[in-house]
């Protein structure tokens, strides 16, 4: 067996794979570009899933790469098992619809047996169920024994969606001093007898979110074998953790604590946990991730507090992380020379979040020892999920390291009552987010210099001069921090003059805040309003800024259109126009304006007319600085009642518009692109509004007029332009139907009317008709009760009718009959009240409704009672 330092066997690997026409090509970095269902990459072939899948044409069909990879998946098992890492390299070499198995299978027997001259007697190969192409490979190309070669459901290898396949491994057996010792310990155990070293995957697959596998057009390799697992064989030690791609760290790690490696299982573990996280997070911070408690962020954040735990658990106090950055960087000296030029930001990073950390790290286990104890002497197991809240909220503990924590005592964490009070956390959070803006907008600023500050749209960074959060000054923030941040020079415009302020980045060294506001103190200062969304912001460091540019220019133009309309609408309505208030921000502008009657029709399109014209002049923007006084001889329109410096900006565009103006602006009419006005209303006594939209917004505008066009006209099965023909047919249509349905209506009322007058009854000498008829609404029911009335000649008449939910009744008596006493007003109280309603009137007429159709006959019933009652 050879013998190989870390970095030998990884040079030995490419330089191999290089000499079979490979390209030997960079690690990529550990943040995934433009694949969002990876967090981080976890595999040799992740940054190559478009070549795997056809998307993207490889620079080379064969290609090898000595790749970062971080998986957490397993995070439990570091430190316990020879093998398990969150930070690995893995070693690939890959076709790409090139060479298929027999070479792939050939290449990785003839490198493990003859580059590193692995006994072959102790090599064991898994494959896939009924990947029997393999087993003849493997058996009689090779001369592998059959006993050796094991078949395996799980030998299929994929991660989330994307490229997968059947595949293939290797693994070496170090010997029964390894295992387990139990009687079934073979290939696949646990244990660490059989160490898999080599993964070859057949990649004939591609599959999507919903769990179906398409075949690739081309078959592929895709193999991985794990730089530590291999080194720790040629070195010949105990596991993964004495090579010296992670020895140096763990020597370190013993030294700061006064422990001695070997000698206690439980610090051993800790050991391990450090070594291993130390090289997780100061590669992940050399690619650029930033604590946070999202995504990425978290999972570092994740990585480097239980780091932390670790070494509290052998006794050590105080911050002990950064020194790990100088062993790693010295590891990864020649596979990742770019650690070494960031060391000394990678350690800024992490001294930060282990300070943070610390602070209330003993807090925080004093209090979840407590928790323990109160369960344990109430003989119950789980911790409350608000519990796990409040160390993760207050003492920064990620819940999975109480539930950690928690599992050493045998017991578990309510994860729903946790996932419950994150999200209570979440809305009061966004609630706050709402109300800072408030809490920030008149911070005591005493002492701060304002004469140092200025504005320059061309700043790409500045000095952080002040960072206030609720309020009040701090020296430092952190993320789910919301803060205003004050610097030495911005290109952030601020909010003011109707225009909403810019919104952008503001990149630290150490952390990202995402500005979602920019405003400005009454004194001119400027100030940005965001949300620390990863790592710190610290006072006096230097920040990198980048204002939301395309933001910015939907702004622009919808302020340069505000001008333009303001001076159409002068023209078209008359010199009485004025401004009387205007918002722009970036989907649209508003413009309230002095003018006595409503706008035409005509006169809008009008106004809409002459502002497009403007646009389409392609007329160049002129801004001049001046006083006041040369800017009211040059006509400059100013707002009533505003009040303007002895210096004023004045926006020109020649021949048609001067405004005194603090905003930003196009450069020249024809950036707008298109003006359309959306609505027109009256707001009060002699003001109007009007709404419009411009550029991207005016065609994202039409784009939905014309869907909706289109969509009426299928609705109306005809062609869009034909809508209007079809709408007048349809409307005479309905104009005929309508008639025809009167007409239907009456002649059912007559026959109603005839059948009502056959059933009609005789008391006591009376003629009384009561019954249930066809009547839409109470004026059908009255006609019918007036036909039916004037019929009889003498008589009581009382009719219902169902009305949609409702009933409604008419009772009518002629005048002879209320001379004997009859009471129509009477007899419709009572008869409305049995159908829940209630009414009354005269003595000859009266109508009532109810809200209980259903008892429309009950009532009747009572009707006829009545009536009985009032004929004497
Ligand atoms: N992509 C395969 C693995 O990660 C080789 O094991």
């Amino acid at each position: 067996m050879k013998q190989l330092t870390g970095n030998e066997l990884r040079k030995l690997f490419l330089d191999f794979f290089a000499s079979k026409d490979h390209l030997i090509q960079p690690s990529s970095s550990l943040i995934p570009e433009n694949d969002p269902t990876l967090l981080l990459i976890g595999a040799g072939m992740a940054p190559f899933k478009p070549f795997f899948t056809g998307k993207m044409k490889p620079p080379h069909p064969r290609i090898t790469t000595s790749q970062k990879c971080v998986r957490t998946g397993d995070i439990e098992n570091v430190g316990r098992t020879a093998r398990h890492h969150t930070f690995f390299e893995m070693l690939g070499n890959f076709s790409f619809g090139d060479y298929f198995k027999k070479e792939a299978i050939a290449w990785a027997w003839e490198f493990l047996t003859e580059y590193l001259e692995l006994p072959k007697d102790k090599l064991w190969i898994t494959i896939y169920t009924n990947d029997d192409e393999a087993f003849d490979i493997w058996h009689n190309d090779i001369k592998v024994p059959a006993d050796r070669i094991i078949r395996m459901e799980e030998n299929f290898w994929e991660i989330g969606p994307g490229p997968c396949g059947p595949c293939s491994e290797i693994h070496i057996d170090l010997g029964e001093e390894r295992g387990c010792g139990k009687p079934d310990c073979a290939v696949g155990c646990n244990c660490d007898r059989y160490l898999e070293i080599w993964n070859l995957v057949f990649t004939q697959f591609d599959r999507d979110e919903a769990g179906n596998y398409t075949p690739l057009a081309k078959k592929n390799i895709d193999t991985g074998a794990g730089l530590e697992r291999i080194a720790s064989v040629l070195q010949n030690k105990p596991s993964n953790f004495e090579t010296d791609l992670l020895y140096p760290i763990i020597d370190y790690a013993a030294k700061v604590a006064g422990v001695t490696y070997g000698q206690s299982v439980k610090n051993d573990v800790s050991l391990k946990v450090i070594a291993d996280h130390g090289r997780s997070m100061t590669i992940m911070i050399g690619d650029g991730v930033l604590p946070s408690n999202e995504g990425r962020g978290y999972v570092l954040r994740r990585i480097l507090r239980r780091a932390v735990r670790h070494g509290r658990l052998m006794g050590i106090e105080k911050p002990f992380l950064t020194d790990i950055v100088d062993i790693a960087a010295t590891i990864f000296a020649q596979a990742y020379p770019d650690i070494t030029d960031k060391k000394d930001y990678i350690k800024k990073v992490i001294q930060l979040e282990e300070e943070r950390f610390h602070t209330t790290l003993v807090q925080g286990i004093e209090l979840l020892n407590k928790h323990v104890q109160e369960l344990t002497h109430a003989g119950q197991t789980v911790l409350d999920g608000s519990m796990a809240f409040k160390l993760y909220d207050t003492f920064g503990f990620p819940w999975e390291l109480t539930e950690e924590i928690l599992s050493e005592h045998n017991m578990t964490l309510d994860k729903q009552g946790f996932d419950q009070a994150m999200a209570e956390q979440r809305e009061r959070a966004r609630a706050a987010r709402q109300d800072s803006e408030e809490s920030v907008a008149l911070p005591d600023l005493s002492g701060l210099v304002t004469e140092t500050l200025s504005c320059n749209p061309e700043a790409e960074s500045a000095k952080v001069v002040l960072i206030l959060k609720d309020g009040k000054v701090v020296k430092d923030a952190f993320d789910g921090d919301e803060v205003a941040v004050i610097l030495d020079v911005t290109p952030f415009h601020a909010e003011g003059g109707g225009q909403v302020g810019d919104t952008g980045i503001i990149a630290s060294a150490l952390g990202k805040i995402e500005v979602n506001n920019t405003r400005k103190l009454p004194d001119g200062t400027i100030y940005h309003i965001g949300h620390i969304s990863e790592g710190a912001l610290k006072t006096g460091e230097v920040v990198q800024l980048s204002v939301d540019i395309t933001r910015r220019r939907h702004i622009a133009r919808n302020h340069t259109a505000t001008h333009l309309l303001q001076a159409a609408l002068k023209q078209v309505l008359g010199g009485h126009v004025n401004q009387a208030g205007s918002a722009v921000d970036n989907s649209r502008l508003r413009f309230d304006f002095t003018h006595f009657a409503p706008v035409t029709t005509e006169q809008l399109a009008e106004v809409e007319q002459i502002v497009n014209e403007v646009i389409l002049g392609n007329t160049t923007l002129a801004i001049l600085e001046t006083t006041q006084a040369v800017a009211k001889e040059m006509g400059a329109m100013a707002l009533f009642g505003e009040k303007y410096g002895e210096r004023v900006r004045v926006v020109i565009v020649d021949g048609f518009s001067k405004e005194l103006c603090g905003g930003t602006h196009v450069g020249s009419t024809a950036e707008i692109g298109l003006f359309k006005i959306v609505s027109e209303a009256g707001i009060g006594a002699g003001m109007r509004r009007i709404e419009a939209v411009t550029g991207y917004g005016a065609h994202e505008y039409l784009k939905l007029q014309n869907e909706l066009i289109k969509e009426a006209a299928s609705a109306l099965k005809t062609r869009p332009e034909e809508i209007v023909t079809r709408i007048d047919t349809l409307n005479g249509r309905v104009r005929e139907l309508e008639k025809e349905v009167g007409t239907l209506t009456t002649k059912l009322a007559k026959n109603e009317v005839q059948d009502l007058l056959v059933a009609a009854n005789t008391i006591n000498g009376v003629q009384v008709v009561v019954g249930q008829v066809v009547a839409a609404d109470m004026e059908n029911l009255r006609a019918t009760g007036d036909m039916v009335r004037d019929r009889l000649q003498s008589g009581v008449v009382v009719l219902g009718a169902i009305s949609g939910d409702k009933v409604n009744f008419v009772a009518m008596a002629t005048a002879d009959c209320v001379a004997q006493g009859i009471h129509a007003g009477k007899i419709i109280k009572e008869t409305a009240t049995v159908a829940g309603g209630g009414g009354g009137g005269r003595p000859d007429m009266a109508q009532a409704g109810g809200k209980q159709p259903e008892k429309l006959s009950e009532a009747l019933k009572m009707a006829q009672q009545i009536i009985k009652s009032q004929i004497k």
